[in-house]
């Protein structure tokens, strides 16, 4: 492998094997919420391994593919990654981080659940394991933008190319959201786990937790969008639709996705319901950029398509490359994300959330959305990753080509089934869906065990996925690597110049005044009231 495709390789090296330890552990739980007799089955079990997934599958997996792809991005875009010492020392911190953490988890002392509301309460060095994972990802924010100024210094008047557009938001995004983590950790939780404080505030924990929790969804998704905005057309022989849309797409996320974080605790008591609306309003704004990707990768592929000599009104679908495993892997997720979209317009509508909240429909939500939409572009861009950083032929390509679909049917009956036993009454995060043979829970059974084969075959799939990375990396022909390329577009003007959406400190200024305008409020609001605190507690 060449020296400089080292660091990309080995933060996406870290996420994959993330990724095969939350699969393991996946697997058992869907297995026990049907009720099989497992051996070891127990709500202890149970509960570890619902954290160790959440953390190693939302946090893990996704932090440091996101940070891997963003390396490979700017030395493919820009031909540079500034500060490769800080890179590595930052790579560093979040793996010891991410192994302390972990092995807290599996050890059974920190049985918190990936959200880690207090008042349950973890070892303490479960949050310093957290912590370094952040500090770590705040390295790679550093080292991004480094990246970038020492481009511009160089380039004073193009537009930054689209892909670094796509991941310099990432970065912003990521920024704004674990300034709210920092604060619920290092101020409230820390201390508090560590003895020095009694007691500890729930709401506002889970506040600051919600100010992080919802943008770190985007934080997952835009780099997902900057593949399909960027890669996909490229990967189905077309060009982008337009440069403009996706430009400002990414500059919407930025103003919207914090302010946002009350539509997470709309049971929550002690938050008006004035300020719930209007975090109701801002998610609803959000919905506005994933429409207007939509309609421009339709468009994107569609031209692509009839290209390739696709003809009728819907026909030219045909005349896309559903053998590709990028291509099927994203386009499967787009069609998954189309779903998800329709369910998180329930979950932000205030009414109806009362109807879903904490049943499995959230869990099946998720699982469309991170678990999907995220998930399998990410394994999709791993195929077209692996040839591009070690020079090494894929192999198993055959399962690479089956992989995406059984991922996809995996997720309809997970997923799916989910929402459905969500409707019907059925708590998420539960052990046992039997409630001791109450004639409620009689009825969910047929579907959690639907749900159930959705698991075995999700685990197939990722078994299928890690088959394919090992063997390549083992038993890969060695090949010249290929470019790693990026889309053109069809409205790319023959001189460009750098406009509005290139303005970054005008954008992260007003996103931080967005967040100030939804936040400072209704916390001072909350800090002036009578709190009383709450002491830990460890179930297990
Ligand atoms: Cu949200």
């Amino acid at each position: 492998m060449k020296p400089q495709n080292k660091l990309a390789f080995a933060h996406i090296g870290v996420a994959i094997v993330a990724f095969a330890l939350g699969a393991m552990v996946a697997l058992m739980q869907a297995l026990s919420r049907a009720s099989l007799a497992l051996p070891l089955r127990s709500a202890r079990i149970f509960y570890i391994s619902v954290t160790a997934h959440g953390v190693l599958m939302g946090l893990v997996f996704t932090t440091f593919f996101i940070m891997g792809l963003g390396y490979a991005f700017s030395r493919a875009s820009l031909g540079r990654v500034t500060g490769e010492r800080v890179a590595w020392a930052s790579f560093w911190i979040a793996v010891v981080g991410t192994a302390v953490a972990a092995a807290t988890i599996l050890s059974g002392k920190a049985t918190v659940l990936y959200t880690f509301y207090p008042p349950l309460q973890a070892h303490p060095l479960f949050y310093f394991g957290a912590t370094g994972l952040v500090i770590g990802s705040w390295g790679w924010c550093g080292v991004m933008i480094a990246s970038y100024r020492s481009w511009r210094k160089e380039n004073p008047t193009p537009p930054v190319p689209l892909v670094m557009h796509g991941m310099l938001t990432t970065v912003i995004v990521w920024l704004l959201a674990t300034a709210g983590l920092a604060v619920e950790v290092l101020v409230l939780i820390l201390p508090w786990s560590l003895g020095l404080v009694k007691t500890i505030d729930p709401l506002l924990c889970r506040t600051f937790f919600w100010w992080f929790g919802h943008p770190l969804v985007y934080f997952w998704l835009l780099p997902a969008y900057a593949i399909w905005y960027t890669v996909l057309p490229r990967v189905v022989g077309g060009k982008l639709f337009s440069d403009n849309l996706g430009r400002m797409v990414f500059v919407l996320f930025i103003l919207f996705s914090t302010p946002v974080g009350f539509h997470h605790q709309f049971a929550d008591p002690g938050i008006s319901a004035s300020w719930k609306l209007a975090h109701t309003v801002t998610t609803f704004l959000i919905l506005f950029p994933s429409l207007v990707t939509a309609f421009t990768l339709i468009a994107s592929l569609e031209l692509a398509a009839r290209a390739r000599g696709g003809k009728g009104l819907f026909g030219w679908v045909r005349a896309l490359p559903w053998g590709q495993p990028l291509f099927s892997s994203v386009a499967l997720a787009m069609i998954t994300f189309a779903l998800g979209g329709f369910g998180g317009a329930v979950n932000a509508a205030y009414a109806m959330n009362s109807m879903v909240h904490n049943t499995a429909w959230i869990q099946g939500h998720f699982h469309l959305t991170v678990g999907t939409a995220v998930a399998l572009t990410f394994m999709g861009i791993t195929y077209w990753l692996l040839p591009r950083l070690t020079g090494k032929e894929l192999r198993l390509s055959a399962a690479a080509s089956v992989q995406p679909y059984l991922w996809f049917v995996g997720m309809m009956l997970f997923g799916v089934v989910n929402h459905i036993t969500g409707l019907m009454g059925m708590p998420r995060r539960i052990y046992d869906a039997g409630y001791g043979g109450s004639e409620i829970a009689a009825r969910w059974a047929p579907w959690t065990a639907v749900s159930a084969v959705g698991g075995v075959v999700l685990f197939v799939s990722s078994a299928l996925f890690v088959s394919v990375v090992v063997a390549t990396l083992l038993y890969g022909r060695k090949i010249e690597e290929p470019e790693i390329a990026f889309a053109e577009a069809l409205d790319a003007p023959a001189n460009p110049v750098r406009g509005i959406w290139d303005r970054w400190p005008l954008w992260t200024a007003i996103s931080v005044i967005l967040v100030l305008a939804a936040y400072a409020l209704p916390i001072a609001h909350h800090l002036m009231l009578h709190r009383f605190g709450s002491t830990g507690f460890k179930p297990f």
